[in-house]
């Protein structure tokens, strides 16, 4: 059976450069970078390269990255640890209703401490309104923290214009980056953050690995304490061969960068315009200030669990927004907050594209997809005119 792997912005395969890279960490190289006999100190001087790369990738200082274990963890270093150390400034945080669990739950905790968290609307797009975000910023307001691009549907906010309003107004800016790494400018410069959170899991790293851009010079306080590894910030033994595998990674990222944009922009559109010719199909997200590699879609009459279930038999392994909890199926939060109705919010699907992705497999999806919805269509028409007679 032909399988077609379209969950790239969950995770993606670990490309066979970057296994090269990390394989002797894992043998010969396996020190700890603590320790002070020279193979702990081989494994020290790969991280602190690993270092240079990033910061270098980022048009940042070495002194400035820090490797964690996580997108979400990078995510709780940058919000509570800003938040904690600038209490004496203010309480008040800004973020958005469309961010990741990581963010909302980290600062839905932080509420908890006494800080007072703003979430901005975003409109049908899943955009922020810049002019709400300028009326939220008050003289308590310590930090703001929106997306780079949206992990369900793709949306890309305009990062330096928000940078830009932060600096105006002397608030600390962070943005989620986990899923612009791939295809996004990172120069932190041309971006105006103070923090960004990367993660390696949809760059074709592994798993377990992140980073987290902290601006020199900005009051942040640790949230996890032991040996001071990470200039203090993050302290336990480093994970080198993923830290390794990142900085590969995200090299190889950035160097392929404007070929697959092009690329998948052409397959991601196709794609787009073969599933809206079924009816009752809406587009979430926005339709060019999106991420190349993502499609999301509503089928409005037929619940994500089916299409899934049903495409996974066809080989064709898709995601959707809805979390589910406790058996329940929860709308997902994006799309409430983007204003799609309930019927669509139950009905959502995510196809995210990757570098093996091929014109082929989008043939594959679309034809699939059509039959599919009709079979489905028809066996519910049927079981109607069934129970009606
Ligand atoms: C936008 C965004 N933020 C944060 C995360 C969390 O990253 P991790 O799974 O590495 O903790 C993800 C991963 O799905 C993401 O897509």
């Amino acid at each position: 059976m032909k399988q077609v792997y379209l969950d790239n912005a969950s995770t993606t395969f670990v490309d066979s450069r970057v296994r090269a890279v990390m394989e002797h960490y894992f043998s010969d190289k396996f020190g700890n970078p603590s320790s002070l006999n020279s193979i702990g100190r081989t494994a020290k001087e790969a991280i602190e390269q690993a270092r240079d790369s990033v910061a270098r990738l980022l048009n940042s200082f070495p002194n400035e990255i820090v490797f964690t274990s996580s997108g979400t963890e990078s995510i709780n270093l940058a919000i509570k640890g800003v938040a904690r150390a600038n209490k004496n400034k203010g309480n008040h945080i800004i973020t958005s209703k469309a961010e990741h669990h990581a963010v909302l739950e980290t600062c839905k905790y932080l509420a908890q401490e006494g800080f007072e968290i703003t979430y901005l609307d975003v409109d049908g797009y899943g955009k922020i309104d810049i002019q709400e975000l300028k009326e939220a910023i008050k003289k308590e307001t310590i930090l703001i923290s929106i997306m780079y691009a949206n992990n369900e549907i793709g949306t890309i906010n305009n990062i330096s214009e928000i940078g830009k309003i932060a600096r105006e107004n002397n608030v600390l800016f962070h943005t989620d980056a986990c899923q612009a790494t791939g295809y996004l400018d990172l120069d932190v410069n041309k971006l105006n953050v103070d923090l960004m959170t990367l993660n390696g899991s949809k760059i074709y790293a592994p798993k377990g690995v992140g980073v987290l851009f902290v601006k020199e010079g900005i009051n942040i306080q640790p949230i996890i304490h032991g040996g001071g590894q990470e200039f203090g910030l993050r302290s336990g033994t480093e994970n080198v061969p993923a830290i390794i595998g990142f900085a590969k990674a995200l090299e190889i990222a950035q160097q392929e960068k404007d070929f697959e944009t092009k690329r998948l922009t052409q397959l991601r559109n196709k794609l787009i315009n073969g599933l809206l010719d079924v009816p009752n199909t809406l587009l979430n997200g926005h339709p060019t200030d999106r991420l190349p590699n993502n499609v999301n879609i509503s089928l409005l009459d037929i619940e994500s669990e089916v299409t899934l279930s049903y495409l996974d038999e066809l080989g064709i392994y898709a995601s959707s927004g809805s979390a589910c909890t406790s058996k329940k199926i929860e709308p997902s939060h994006v799309i409430l907050a983007i204003g799609m109705p309930k019927n669509a919010a139950y009905g959502t699907i995510r196809f995210t594209l990757g570098k093996v992705t091929l014109e082929e497999d989008i043939d594959y999806v679309i034809e699939s997809f059509k039959k599919m919805v009709n079979e489905i269509r028809s066996l519910r028409q049927s079981t109607i005119t069934l129970e009606s007679r």
